[in-house]
């Protein structure tokens, strides 16, 4: 691995405290079991707390590198298009990913290629008070997808003022090459001056087939 790949991803791993809490409460809500895709995997924080075998995809190969060098079997690949067969795995789970991409789509592939369910973490509107990120609604993907199951979390983002501004900077678009820009010149100098506790408003959803 080369030093720019595990720069990467142990800043994204060092920064992305939400992230690793949400991956951890989601696998606990899904309880997957048999062969599992890790989708927009990241360096895997949901695969850490997965027993059985684990597959992750992500549109970033330095990401996709990383996941190889900890769980063996990463493919680069885009969630709203998969490259799998109908029912390829027994599980899809998802954590802090699908808002980058076109959910609607997304949620579906994920559906087409699980054969007993899947377990999506999304943060939804309402997340970080000044950000003019478009985050989904709520409603819509209840509405959209009317889940088997699903829970409402507050997740603390445990930065502020400049540390906020790193915070984005490692976990977001500096990673890979996104479609959407998670922030406006504006919006960064409103974080570096910002001084109360953020959350992310994060919905799991269960969808059991
Ligand atoms: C905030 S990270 C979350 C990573 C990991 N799931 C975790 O829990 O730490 C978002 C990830 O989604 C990936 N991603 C964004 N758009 C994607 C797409 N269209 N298809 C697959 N992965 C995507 C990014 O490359 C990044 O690794």
């Amino acid at each position: 691995m080369s030093s720019r790949f595990s720069r990467a991803a142990s800043t994204y791993e060092e920064w992305a405290v939400p992230q690793r809490e949400t991956a951890k409460k989601l696998v606990e809500f899904i309880k997957p079991r048999g062969l599992i895709l890790d989708l927009g995997c990241g360096t895997g924080f949901v695969s850490e707390h997965i027993k059985g075998t684990t597959v992750g995809l992500d549109i970033s190969e330095e990401m996709v590198r990383v996941y190889v060098e900890k769980f063996g079997k990463g493919i680069l690949g885009d969630a709203e298009n998969l490259p799998f067969k109908d029912k390829s795995f027994d599980y899809v789970l998802s954590n802090f990913a699908l808002h980058w991409t076109d959910w609607r789509r997304s949620i579906k592939e994920a559906l087409r290629v699980a054969r007993k369910g899947v377990g999506v973490s999304i943060p939804v509107e309402g997340s970080v008070s000044f950000s003019e990120f478009p985050f989904p609604r709520e409603e819509e993907i209840l509405k959209l997808f009317n889940p088997t199951d699903y829970l409402i979390l507050e997740v603390d983002i445990p930065f502020t003022g400049f540390e906020l501004v790193k915070f984005f900077h490692f976990t977001g678009t500096s990673l890979y090459k996104g479609k959407s820009k998670v922030k406006t010149k504006r919006e960064l100098e409103r974080l570096a001056k910002h001084s109360g506790r953020e959350k992310f408003r994060v919905l799991l959803l269960k969808l059991l087939k």
